[in-house]
């Protein structure tokens, strides 16, 4: 057995176990890629969905507070209960989206960054670095009321202020049968998002985008314009300007043009159905979902890791048979190793951030030598050399690139 000296993680990181296949991979992780190779102090909270169950979801909140304090988490995948949920595993009720609680909490905005490989090119040829997109999640279209219109009549917008007179404003004066919809967004929240990317940005070393259709949405979309504007003006444009790096709104369609042509390497802030969108269009234009890490900005500074993936419940039930899954821990891995290189840089542990790198290294040149599960064989071209291995396999397969990087660095 070849001995690596271990590196010490200093302050301790929260870790969010999770469900099904995920969990499962999240073990095996644990016991073959960090534990061997990292003495860590590690803040464990339990979200499998009966803990959840049990504790009236208790700990998930404490979860969160403990990312909060500690400025670091990573976090498995966790079943959403709905109706079959509840009866799959006999729960008191649906509880809410664990990640929704937690970005409640945290006031957070989600990053999601696809992980590159040599031997998968993205549909789009000119991308050569990762897009990443940060969508905001208040607001607009996901939290709106709507009518459907019978017959003619006069579709009005009204606001009553708390104090003051009501202010009116015609929609449409309807001839007959149609819809009506009304939305909203918040000053503070779409300045939190605004703050969010900026932090995120500049701790990744990154350009910013921002894109809306102000020119037609004058009141509604300008004011996402001027949030943003004012807040980079004040409170980012020198830190920006001395990385040399930039701020960039442009109209969507423009943006959208321009992202295509781009080789990437931008973070591309959103508005929530925007960022609906654009996510799965670059999702799988990069690949595959097993191949995208996604991240929990806080504008307070603290940050969690995850995969952007769910719990892979086919494969889960697979594995309960005792077959054994080709199911791709990347996600899970870059999750782990993201949160050791943050955690690295905030203790000042350049071993650490070090692990961090040669971990996703020898993840990826795995991939590049042709060892992948199931679901890369078929998005690596023809002519390319490629071994389909399960979970085990391909996590033993890393480890030991991992070690001979670690033994000769
Ligand atoms: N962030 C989260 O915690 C999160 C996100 C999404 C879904 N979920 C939960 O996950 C459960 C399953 O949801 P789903 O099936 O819609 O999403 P999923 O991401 O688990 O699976 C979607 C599809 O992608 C494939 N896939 C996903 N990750 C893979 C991987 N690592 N390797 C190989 N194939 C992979 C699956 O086989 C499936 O065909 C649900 O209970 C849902 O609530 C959790």
């Amino acid at each position: 057995m070849k001995h690596v000296k271990k590196s010490q993680v200093k302050s301790a990181i929260v870790e969010l176990d999770g469900d099904e296949m995920t969990r499962v991979l999240w073990a095996m992780v644990k016991e073959q890629l960090l534990f061997p190779f990292l003495d860590m102090d590690l803040d464990y909270y339990d979200l499998h969905v009966k803990h959840r169950d049990e504790t009236g979801d208790q700990v998930t909140v404490d979860a969160a507070r403990a990312v909060e304090r500690h400025g670091v988490g990573v976090k498995c995948a966790t079943i959403t209960p709905n109706a079959a949920r509840v009866e799959e595993y006999k729960l008191k009720k649906e509880w809410k989206s664990p990640n929704g609680t937690i970005r409640g909490i945290l006031d957070g905005t989600v990053f999601r960054t696809p992980i590159l490989v040599k031997n998968i090119s993205p549909s789009v040829r000119n991308w050569t670095r990762p897009i990443t997109i940060g969508r905001h999640a208040y607001g607009d279209l996901y939290k709106n009321s709507e009518i459907r219109v019978d017959g003619p009549g006069r579709a009005e917008i009204v606001f009553t202020p708390d104090r003051g007179a009501p202010v009116r404003k015609l929609i449409e004066n309807f001839q007959g049968p149609g819809i009506v919809q009304g939305i909203h967004n918040t000053d503070a929240s779409i300045l939190s998002f605004a703050r969010a990317c900026f932090t995120y940005g500049l701790d990744q070393k990154m350009d910013v985008w921002f894109a809306t259709k102000d020119t037609v949405s004058k009141t509604y979309d300008t004011r996402f314009k001027e949030i943003f504007e004012q807040e980079y003006e004040q409170n980012w444009k020198e830190k920006f300007r001395s990385l040399g790096l930039n701020y960039f709104y442009t109209l969507i369609d423009d943006a959208v043009a321009r992202i295509m042509r781009s080789e990437g390497g931008m973070l591309w802030a959103c508005k929530n159905y925007d960022g609906d969108v654009m996510s799965d269009m670059l999702a799988s234009a990069f690949g595959s979902l097993a191949l995208m890490t996604s991240v929990l900005v806080s504008p307070r500074r603290c940050f969690m890791y995850e995969a952007a993936h769910g719990t892979v419940q086919r494969h889960y039930y697979k594995y309960l048979e005792g077959e054994k899954t080709s199911t791709n821990p990347m996600a899970l891995i870059f999750a782990w190793s993201s949160a050791l290189k943050k955690r690295g840089e905030l203790d000042g542990s350049p071993d650490v951030i070090r692990f961090g790198e040669a971990l996703e290294d020898a993840s990826r040149k795995t991939i590049e030598a042709g060892i992948m599960t199931g679901d890369l064989v078929k998005l690596v071209a023809p002519d390319e050399h490629r071994r389909q291995v399960d979970s085990e396999a391909f996590l033993a397969a890393i480890k030991t690139r991992l070690e001979s990087k670690l033994m000769t660095s």
